[in-house]
C-alpha cells in the first residue's frame, strides 16, 4: 500500500478511482479526514478489503464502485487461459471482497453485475473478458455520478430556496462518485442560488456527519451547522429544519430502510414535529428480494469504536458491555418518500417501489 499527500479542495478529489498502469485502486483515506487528505493505493484482496472494513473508502455507493475496481484488478492477475478456472477464481475473489461488509447492498449488486459480464462473455478469451470487466468497472463509476445527479434532481422538488435540511451521517460526494444522494439536492440548489441552510448531525460513534459531511459543505460554501446527534429535537422544535435528507444502504421491499445507526431516531423526532423524512436512494440501493426491514442484516462493530477511537484515553470502564449496530432500520410509515434516480416513490411502498423498477426496465432514467 502506497500513500500519496495531496493539497486542494477535498471536493476535487476523487473517492475511488482506477490506476490501471500500476494494478491500483486508488482511494482517499476517509479515516484520516478531516486532519489530511491522504491518496492511497491499494493492490492486494487483503488490502481493498481492509480497506472497505475499515471504512477508508465507505458509503454505499462508493463501497460497490471499490469493489468493481478491486474485482477486476484481481481478475486482472488471474494466470489462467481456461475459463472455467478463470471463472471460479473469480468467484472466489466476488465472495471475498463480498464479506467485508453486510448491510450496504450496493457491494453484492457491484460484484453481482461484474460476475454477469464474466459470464455473458464466457466465448471470449480470458484475456478480453478481463477488459469487459474493466469496462463494466468504469461504467459503474460513471453512472453513479449520473445516478447521484438525477436524484438532486427529483430531491430539489421537494425544497424550496431558504429551507433548513437536516441529514444523518454521511451520503455525500465521499460516500459516492460525485454529488452524494443525500447531498445531492443541495449541492443542485447550491448551483441555482437556493441558499439552504443544512444542520449535520455528528453522527456517532465515528463521526462521519463531522469529519466528512460537514467538511464537504463546508468546502463547498453551503451554510452548514454541525449538531450533535442528540440536537436534531432541538432545531426541528425550533422550526428550523424543513426537510430531512438521508441516504440509505438497503431499502426493503415495503420501503423500511437501514440507514447509518441513529436514522431512525431523527425520523422518530421528525415525525412529532411534522418534518419530512426522505431516503435518497439509488436503485442500486433497494434490494427488493429483502421483504422488510426486519430482513436486512445489520452490521455489528467493535466495541472500540465507542469507547475509545476518538478519545486520547477510554471514556468508558474497561470491560463496559458495548452495543454498537454500524445501521438502523427505519419504519417505512416514517418516510415521505424514497427518491431515486427514476422518481420519488411515495407509500405505499410495495407498489411505487415496483413501479420505479418498471420505468428502470423501460430503459434509462433522463
Ligand atoms: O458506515 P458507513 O459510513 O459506510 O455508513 C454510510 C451510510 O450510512 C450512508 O448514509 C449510506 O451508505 C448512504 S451513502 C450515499
Amino acid at each position: 500500500m502506497s500513500v500519496e499527500k495531496e493539497m486542494k479542495n477535498i471536493m476535487e478529489y476523487e473517492t475511488v478511482a482506477l490506476d490501471d498502469d500500476n494494478d491500483a485502486l486508488v482511494i482517499l483515506d476517509q479515516t484520516k479526514l478531516p486532519g489530511a487528505a491522504e491518496l492511497i493505493s491499494l493492490h492486494t484482496g487483503k488490502e481493498i478489503w481492509d480497506a472497505i472494513y475499515l471504512l477508508k473508502v465507505r458509503g454505499a455507493p462508493a463501497i460497490g464502485v471499490a469493489a468493481a475496481f478491486g474485482l477486476y484488478l484481481l481478475a486482472k492477475g488471474i494466470r489462467t487461459d481456461d475459463y472455467e478456472v478463470f471463472y471460479q477464481e473469480l468467484c472466489r475473489h466476488k465472495e471475498y471482497l463480498n464479506s467485508a461488509r453486510p448491510t450496504a447492498v450496493n457491494l453484492s449488486w457491484a460484484l453481482g453485475r461484474m460476475e454477469q459480464v464474466c459470464l455473458k462473455h464466457k466465448e471470449l478469451p480470458v484475456s478480453e473478458i478481463k477488459v469487459k470487466l474493466k469496462e463494466e468497472a468504469v461504467l459503474l463509476k460513471e453512472e453513479d455520478i449520473r445516478v447521484c445527479r438525477a436524484i438532486g434532481e427529483y430531491g430539489l422538488t421537494l425544497v424550496k430556496p431558504g429551507d433548513g435540511i437536516l441529514t444523518h451521517c454521511n451520503a455525500g460526494q465521499l460516500a459516492t462518485c460525485r454529488y452524494g444522494t443525500a447531498t445531492a439536492p443541495i449541492y443542485l440548489g447550491q448551483e441555482r442560488g437556493y441558499d439552504f441552510r443544512v444542520y449535520a448531525d455528528e453522527t456517532r460513534p465515528l463521526l462521519q456527519g463531522a469529519r466528512l459531511t460537514a467538511y464537504e459543505l463546508y468546502a463547498s460554501g453551503v451554510d452548514v451547522t454541525l449538531i450533535c446527534d442528540n440536537m436534531s429535537a432541538t432545531v426541528m422544535r425550533n422550526g428550523w429544519v424543513n426537510a430531512v435528507f438521508v441516504g440509505c444502504d438497503r431499502v426493503a421491499a415495503n420501503g423500511d430502510t437501514a440507514n447509518k445507526i441513529g436514522t431512525s431516531v431523527v425520523a422518530t423526532v421528525a415525525a412529532r414535529y411534522h418534518v419530512p423524512v426522505y431516503i435518497c436512494a439509488p436503485t442500486s440501493t433497494i434490494d427488493m428480494s429483502t421483504p422488510t426491514g426486519a430482513d436486512i442484516v445489520i452490521e455489528q462493530r467493535p466495541a472500540h469504536e465507542v469507547t475509545d477511537m476518538w478519545y486520547e484515553k477510554p471514556m468508558a470502564p474497561a470491560g463496559v458491555k458495548v452495543f454498537n449496530p454500524a445501521f438502523d432500520v427505519t419504519d417505512h410509515d416514517l418516510i415521505a418518500g424514497i427518491v431515486t434516480e427514476y422518481g420519488i416513490a411515495r407509500a405505499p411502498y410495495t407498489e411505487s417501489l415496483q413501479e420505479i423498477f418498471c420505468r428502470k426496465q423501460k430503459g434509462p432514467f433522463s
